[in-house]
């Protein structure tokens, strides 16, 4: 297991309990642990009309299931299989006619501070008027988009809008290189892609509609007959005739009504590329009504959201983070949202606190790594701590992509939350669909460090490699052993790679695998009441990186290094611990030339910096990049993984070497060139 062996330690001796208040109790949904539990009891004594009778209260059904759950063809569960629904309708037409349709749906907040506003009913509108763009084009319910777009109201009624119409949208982080899109675009099979000319973070214009030119050039975008640009700036770009056109062309003369397509609950609602133990990234396909389901169900259970709410999730909607609790969520709730241009040192490290203080946030739903970055920043610069803004709007924090390390968490705590309010340290994954382990605000005693207890009905548990049950108190892999309806439905185009990566034989082949390492305590933290066990998520298991709560495959960037063809012969990617992205990315390197040294070795971990970053993008660019005459290997040619991450992480190597090939490499790439 490959995670921060630092926070580990600290989580394992970690015995500070943070009950709720009897206000926060008495004023929560699920009000205290008994009400937790009674929920848990009711899936427990009939798991399918528990999900039914959620499904019926929170989803609004154009024609209602009869059967819940589907497992005829296990793994590949269907939930609700015979209902018929529209996402957006679901986001949007639900409100109107309520008190919720004159209320503000989206706060947006330009990189430059400036601020605009729009209601639920003008959202609909603008997601209609979208949606009869998209017709225009030919594109039907079926067709995939993939979306290259900043954040900004234009993505989500671009995300809206597909939904509308029963296209399936695949989101792209604004951050991935040409060839990361092209590929994307390639096996979605992709009609049409929606992006923006530029995007502005921190002061800076970014192009996004030349990467997406450049990308569909690197070839095989064949099916590309769109591209819709929104121009975020005034600045000029290249456009191909008959294939481009403005947003604001599109949607000449469209009429702002736009009827719902009805879809059955299985049809795809999105695809979202994600990073695997092998090179290629995995298209994780989602359903429509489980999926919808989970993201107003976790808003209520989680955030506890309330009509006077004002929700904030600093994800991008690049990530899955930014699908459920940005483009649906938020909305399906009928809940006020800030969405933010930037980032959070632009103009300085004080940007969140002053935007929760100027928008009067009330739930705010973060990564560890920010909270790092600003903690850091407001050590060293006492104008950009949180005290010197009014963050008493809060009510409850939250936390997601990675484990937060107490230290953060108490900060976090104290200094943003004002002791006031409840941290939910949120646990799932791409493939979960939306939160499935986490504290309720109302009923779960926190500890820091710890994602607490499953969502009730969630089957959370730890086992062994053959999938047996491992006792409370020692690791295992985490595992959710009944299909839940927000789950992973296939990887797009590949379902072997689906039921190889996350239903493996030996455990049975109908249970889910994670892909994390986990503990759960012998019982409940001392003195809280509750005498449930805690899980504790102790990093993958497999060979995906978490950089900045940003998820990463070792493989695929291993693919991009030796891509370089004229120079790079071998490499091995591996991740370290870091105080501030939570892990880091470490490369070894073998070039085809001879060892480099001093200026020379520099350089050309430079070069290949910033070639992985074309690859890729900048977000993979590794940290260290070490070179060698060879990588460690076995006898049979095997790189030994574990010897580079002890190398990474500076560490005495006290491992076995004997099957070692060649022991003294090692010494050459603990040397720091
Ligand atoms: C990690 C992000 C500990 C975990 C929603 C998981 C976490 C991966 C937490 C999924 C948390 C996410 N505590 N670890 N609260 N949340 N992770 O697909 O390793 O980008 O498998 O989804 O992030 O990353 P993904």
């Amino acid at each position: 297991m490959n995670a921060p062996s630092s926070a580990i330690e600290s989580v394992l001796v970690e015995n500070r309990v943070f009950p709720p208040s009897a206000a926060t109790v008495a004023a929560a949904r699920i009000a205290g642990m008994p009400a937790y539990e009674a929920l848990c009891a009711e899936a427990a004594r009939d798991y399918e009309g528990f999900w039914a009778r959620l499904a019926r209260d929170n989803v609004r059904w154009i024609e209602p299931f009869t059967r819940t759950l589907d497992e005829s063809s296990a793994p590949f569960y269907k939930w609700f299989d015979d209902g018929v629904l529209n996402a957006s309708a679901n986001c949007l037409d639900r409100h109107i006619g309520t008190p919720v349709e004159h209320k503000t749906a989206i706060v947006f907040e330009a990189d430059d501070g400036a601020v605009t506003r729009v209601t639920y009913r003008e959202l609909l509108a603008r997601v209609s008027q979208f949606a009869n763009a998209l017709k225009a084009r030919g594109i039907r319910k079926g067709d995939r988009v993939v979306i290259y777009m900043p954040m900004g109201v234009e993505g989500v009624v671009a995300m809206q809008a597909c939904a509308r119409i029963g296209a399936t949208h695949s989101v792209v982080f604004g951050g991935f290189s040409a060839k990361a899109l092209q590929e994307r675009i390639v096996d979605a099979g992709a009609v049409a892609v929606i992006t923006a000319s530029y995007q502005m973070r921190g002061g800076k214009e970014l192009p996004l509609k030349a990467i997406v030119d450049e990308g569909i050039a690197l070839g095989g975008c064949e099916s590309v007959k769109t591209v819709l640009v929104h121009e975020r700036t005034a600045s000029a770009w290249n456009r191909v005739a008959g294939r481009d056109q403005t947003f604001v062309e599109a949607l000449q003369d469209r009429s702002t009504e736009c009827a719902p397509e009805p879809v059955g609950a299985e049809h795809p609602l999105f695809i979202l590329y994600t990073s695997g133990s092998t090179g290629r990234p995995k298209g994780v396909q989602h359903s429509t009504g489980g999926y919808l389901l989970w993201a107003k169900l976790t808003m209520d259970w989680t955030f506890d959201i309330r009509p006077g709410d004002v929700f904030w999730c600093t994800a991008d909607i690049g990530w899955i983070t930014g699908h459920t609790y940005v483009a649906y969520g938020p909305l399906a709730a009928g809940a006020t949202q800030v969405i933010f241009e930037g980032v959070p040192t632009y103009p300085n490290a004080g940007r969140f606190w002053q935007m929760i203080e100027r928008h009067q946030v009330s739930v705010f739903y973060t990564a560890p790594t920010a909270i790092r970055s600003l903690i850091k920043a407001a050590d060293s610069d006492a104008a950009v701590h949180p005290r010197n803004w009014n963050l008493s709007s809060l009510r409850i924090l939250g936390s997601v992509g990675e484990p937060i390390n107490p230290e953060a968490w108490m900060w976090y705590y104290t200094h943003v939350g004002g002791e006031r309010c409840p941290i939910v340290d949120t646990f799932w994954q791409t493939e979960t669909g939306g939160h499935v382990i986490t504290p309720l605000p109302g009923a779960t005693p926190l500890v820091p460090g710890s994602c607490t207890l499953p969502l009730p009905g969630i089957m959370a548990a730890i086992v062994d490699e053959t999938g047996h049950d491992i006792p409370d108190g020692a690791g295992g892999m985490l595992v959710i052993k009944r299909p839940w309806p927000s789950m992973i439905r296939t990887i797009w185009g590949d379902p072997d790679r689906f039921v190889k990566s996350y239903f493996p034989e030996e455990m049975g082949g109908t249970i889910y695998l994670a892909g994390d390492g986990a503990v759960r305590s012998a019982g409940g933290p001392a003195g809280s009441g509750v005498d449930r066990g805690y899980f504790r998520i102790t990093g993958r298991i497999d060979d995906v990186l978490n950089v900045s709560g940003h998820r990463m495959g070792t493989m695929e960037i291993e693919s991009a290094l030796v891509a370089k063809t004229d120079l790079v012969a071998e490499a091995a990617v591996v991740g370290r611990p870091d105080d501030l992205t939570g892990e880091a990315i470490c490369a070894f390197v073998v070039l085809k030339r001879a060892r480099p040294t001093g200026e020379e070795a520099r350089q050309i971990a430079n070069e290949l910096r910033n070639w992985v970053a074309k690859e890729i993008g900048p977000i993979a660019k590794p940290k260290d990049i070490r070179f060698g005459d060879n990588l460690p290997k076995t006898r049979s040619g095997k790189i030994m993984r574990r010897l580079l991450r002890s190398i990474a992480r500076g560490e005495q190597i006290t491992q076995d070497t004997s099957t070692l090939e060649n022991p003294a490499i090692l010494d050459q790439l603990g040397q720091t060139n």
